[in-house]
């Protein structure tokens, strides 16, 4: 179908709806564990796999679709992970014990990890320069409201055994949704067009262009001779990745490696557990502090969503890094300093600005950037790559914040400490390392890259 039955806005809407998906299946199972953990009597190293298996699964999908995504296309891969979604989905609800439960979390991992690695490319190859900012935000904006809706299902289904059936087998079902809506999505989603160029569909991807840019000021039949410029480039397949796509592949690797180890989802997966380990809050509160971070993550993230493209992305990225470092520097010397009920307060405080900026900055522009710096022929492979590293960092923070949190005898200034070096590593890397791509078509970001390679060489 061409982009013409499609209003722009649902295009963008259903086209990150893969990001809701992701926030809610990473989201959901803080809630829903404890009540598996319960329900199947597994020890703790079980209900910790049964967590962390999701983060394997989307390690390994992410990294396996890039090159399938450069062959056969975003929209058809689209739709694997959306069919995906729904078997790991169903399959979690349906789970009967251990097995079965980390086999459907694992190929829930599969489909989160391959949208991670699809769409933040597709948004890239279907926004218009002037707005790619908040199109891309697009996708965080959807996985901060996964995250969101995962913690208020978790909320409105804990001990409702509706019809019979387990509270957090509703909680892992009510995935199905927008997994049902994702398929819809994609099955009516416009191909990219930069994809189609690749693959030597002019016509349509005049037709999609045409569409997209109806209501802009940018005119599609210039766009569409720089991308067949772009794609007449010599392919260099996996090759480029090592050569002149290398500082892109660098870049992506480290984004989205410290997106994670400043480690904002220690406090998305296991903040509720700190509040009730180290500050002695009823476990009963736990749901309202998750829905409390729930809300603050989204909401700012909003608010990223309406100035991306007013700023660089670079000085976003740097005040986020040192609100970030400040923010929780001090929580870690608070904890170091004052009593633990003295504490509580300003350490929440603190996370809420510690939240606002990820949100506002590293949350969004690292899927953003993932989607700009790759060249066009390898920008599938390269979207893999640098997404695996998310989840790999992700698993790396997931196993050992808790570790980590008890060896500083559920002081959470020992974990915050570390965080905060990273934070402040963060700065001295946007500041020699992050290109900037605000306001340039993916092709002048491509055409900088090639001529500083070919300088390189010719000075070499
Ligand atoms: C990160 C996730 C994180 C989320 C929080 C995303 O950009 O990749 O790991 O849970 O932001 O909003």
């Amino acid at each position: 179908m061409h982009a013409r039955q499609l209003s722009i806005f649902f295009i963008f809407f259903f086209g990150a709806l893969g990001g809701l998906l992701f926030g809610f299946d990473t989201g959901i199972i803080s809630g829903a564990s404890p009540l598996i953990e319960n329900n199947f009597n597994l020890g703790i190293e079980q209900t910790g796999f049964i967590t962390s298996s999701v983060l394997i699964g989307s390690s390994i999908g992410a990294l396996s679709i890039g090159t399938l995504s450069d062959h056969f296309g975003r929209k058809r891969l689209l739709l694997i992970s959306s069919i995906l979604f729904l078997l790991g989905s169903g399959l979690s609800m349906a789970a009967v014990g251990f097995v079965s439960m980390v086999i459907a979390r694992i190929i829930l991992g599969f489909a989160v990890g391959s949208a991670s690695a699809l769409t933040p490319a597709y948004l890239a190859e279907l926004a218009d320069a002037p707005h790619r900012g908040s199109l891309g935000t697009m996708f965080q904006l959807m996985i901060t409201a996964g995250i969101l809706l995962a913690y208020v299902s978790n909320l409105g289904f804990l001990h409702h055994n509706l019809l019979g059936i387990r509270d957090w087998r509703w909680m892992l079902g009510s995935a199905l949704i927008p997994a049902v809506i994702l398929f819809i999505g994609s099955l009516i989603l416009p191909e990219s067009p930069r994809y189609l160029v690749e693959s030597g569909k002019i016509n349509e991807a005049r037709d999609v262009l045409h569409e997209l840019r109806k209501n802009t000021h940018e005119d599609p039949d210039k766009e569409l001779s720089d991308i067949q410029k772009i794609a007449d480039q010599p392919k260099g397949g996996l090759k480029e990745l090592t050569t002149f796509a290398r500082p892109a592949v660098i870049v992506a690797i480290l984004l989205m490696l410290l997106q994670q180890l400043v480690g904002i989802n220690s406090v998305i997966y296991f903040l509720p557990q700190v509040f009730i380990k180290g500050f002695g809050f009823a476990e009963s509160n736990a749901i309202w502090i998750s829905v409390g971070i729930g809300v603050v993550n989204f909401v700012c993230t909003i608010l990223a969503y309406l100035v991306m493209d007013k700023f660089n992305r670079r000085t976003i990225l740097l005040f986020g890094s040192i609100v970030m470092a400040i923010s929780i520097g001090i929580l870690s010397v608070l904890n170091f300093t004052l009593s633990v009920q003295n504490a509580a307060i300003p350490t929440m405080i603190l996370i809420a600005i510690y939240i606002f900026g990820f949100a506002v900055s590293w949350g969004p522009i690292c899927w953003l950037m993932l989607g700009e710096i790759f060249p066009l022929n390898v920008r599938g492979v390269g979207n893999s790559i640098g997404s695996a590293a998310n989840w790999i960092g992700n698993f790396i923070v997931s196993q050992f914040f808790l570790v980590l949190l008890s060896m500083f005898h559920n002081n959470v200034g020992g974990p915050f400490a570390v965080f905060t070096f990273f934070a402040i590593l963060s700065i001295f890397f946007v500041i020699y390392m992050v290109p900037e791509t605000r306001g340039k078509t993916l092709e002048n970001i491509e055409m900088e890259m090639r001529q500083k390679a070919a300088l390189k060489k010719a000075v070499k």
